[in-house]
């Protein structure tokens, strides 16, 4: 593989603090170094990367490939070149396919796929309870020794505190988080929305924030009585967030993660207040858009490091499952490839500096759950963006790399994009045509 010498961006690559224009040079699908501009030489190939952003390849802890069971909805070929569109160059895969990742073949399967195919990094999540089923917990230390980096049983909370208390216990032998979907199931039954002032208006089932406030209180008490690792899934609400400040405070061992569909969208989209029609299914997610009130302080918990990072819960589905009434409608937004436009509404809006999201998309995720990326430090593996934070761009669902279509913001303009995606050393995505205007 030739020398590779990306020319003249401004890198920001927040583990090592950098942010600076520099060239970054790439040899043998590493990082050799970066310096100030010094021209190519000879042979070298050059990435013109001025006036773009040069930075690590963005982590996503949590995503949904289908694979295996659900391929109509999504295959890892598929979510993985997403990934790589979205400038994802790692991604966790999370259990609950057909079979559920209860096994540590389960997860050298989706390990030896994702290899074969060589797009985005995968790393595989298992179950916490066989099948998903909240009855008896999985082979937790067999998947974790197979590679599994978390266990969840996302989708829904882990059934009773008893079986959340021994998952915690396992994550002290294993090293391993326990990731959980934290979501009163009973309070939640049955709903589709955020209950509040919209759902009322709609006359629509909705559940209270609360829901997700009792959820995470319960696995608090229990990280703490056990000393285990908590992971919390897509936190949805201020209570939340409050909740984990604290706990943090108290030195208890919890991370935690938020969508971009916390953070921007809220609620009264599914009252047609911004560019989906009213009831539309595309908008219904689990947990559910929020108020305005959740998603500002979600934006201030993830400015200030109490929410670790930014996980994308890409959970694509088939047209069947969204083109229906909203109750009947899979819960779920594909959101790989809109994550770093929408999120650049916080930077345009001066919420959050770019490098604090930058961080927030890498060396941060990297660090809850231990993995070795999210840098540009010389030797890393050259797994990396190339980002345009101005370009204005319209989605087009139809032309997503996923097979999940299904986003609110289908037609939505956004300012920010990745221009390139490289991993390995090699680009593995490049923008056909900048499209500015
Ligand atoms: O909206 C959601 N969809 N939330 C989840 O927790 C699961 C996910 C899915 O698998 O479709």
């Amino acid at each position: 593989m030739r020398r590779t010498r990306i020319v003249g961006g401004r890198v920001i690559d927040p583990a090592r603090g950098v942010d600076q224009v520099l060239d970054v040079v790439v040899e043998g699908g590493r990082v050799v170094g970066m310096a100030q501009e010094t021209g190519a030489a000879a042979g070298e190939v050059v990435i013109d990367a001025r006036g773009l952003v040069v930075a690590p390849g963005f982590v996503d802890l949590h995503c949904h490939l289908r694979e295996p069971g659900y391929e109509h909805k999504e295959t890892i070929a598929t979510g993985t070149a997403a990934a790589l569109a979205g400038g994802f160059t790692t991604v966790c895969a999370m259990p609950n396919t057909l079979p559920t990742i209860d096994t540590a073949s389960d997860v050298a399967y989706v390990q030896d796929v994702a290899r074969r195919l060589g797009l985005a990094r995968v790393q595989v999540i298992g179950t916490v309870t066989k099948g998903q089923q909240g009855q008896e917990l999985s082979e937790m230390a067999d998947m974790a020794q197979a590679g599994a980096v978390a266990f969840s049983d996302d989708g829904r909370q882990v059934a009773t505190s008893r079986l959340m208390r021994h998952a915690l216990e396992y994550s002290l032998l294993t090293g391993r988080p326990i990731v959980d979907h934290c979501e009163d199931a009973d309070l939640a039954a049955g709903t589709v929305m955020n209950e509040g002032p919209v759902s009322a208006r709609l006359g629509l089932p909705g559940v209270p924030a609360e829901a997700e406030e009792i959820a995470v209180a319960r696995d608090l008490a229990l990280a703490r009585l056990t000393g285990g690792r908590l992971h919390v899934a897509h936190v949805s609400t201020r209570a939340a967030a409050r909740l984990i400040e604290r706990a943090k405070e108290e030195g208890i061992r919890v991370s935690a993660e938020v969508t971009p569909h916390h953070l921007l969208l809220t609620d009264d989209w599914l009252a047609g207040a911004h560019a989906t029609p009213p009831y539309d299914a595309r908008c219904r997610v689990n947990p559910p858009l929020r108020s305005a009130e959740d998603c500002e302080a979600l934006q201030w918990a993830l400015g200030a490091g109490v929410i670790d990072c930014i996980a994308t819960d890409h959970a694509p589905h088939a047209r069947v499952d969204k083109e229906c009434e909203l109750g009947a409608a899979a819960p779920g937004i594909s959101g790989l490839e809109t994550a770093f436009g929408l999120l650049m509404r916080l930077v345009h809006t001066g919420r959050i500096p770019l490098a604090t999201l930058i961080a927030r998309l890498t060396c941060d995720p990297a660090r809850v759950f231990g993995l070795d990326a999210g840098s540009l430090r010389p030797g890393a593996a050259a797994d990396l963006v190339l980002l345009d934070p101005l370009a204005e761009w319209t989605v087009d669902a139809a032309r997503f790399r996923s097979k999940g279509k299904n986003t609110p913001l289908d037609g939505e303009r956004l300012h920010g994009r990745v221009v390139l995606t490289m991993v390995n050393g090699t680009v593995a995505h490049q923008l056909e045509a900048q499209v500015h205007g």
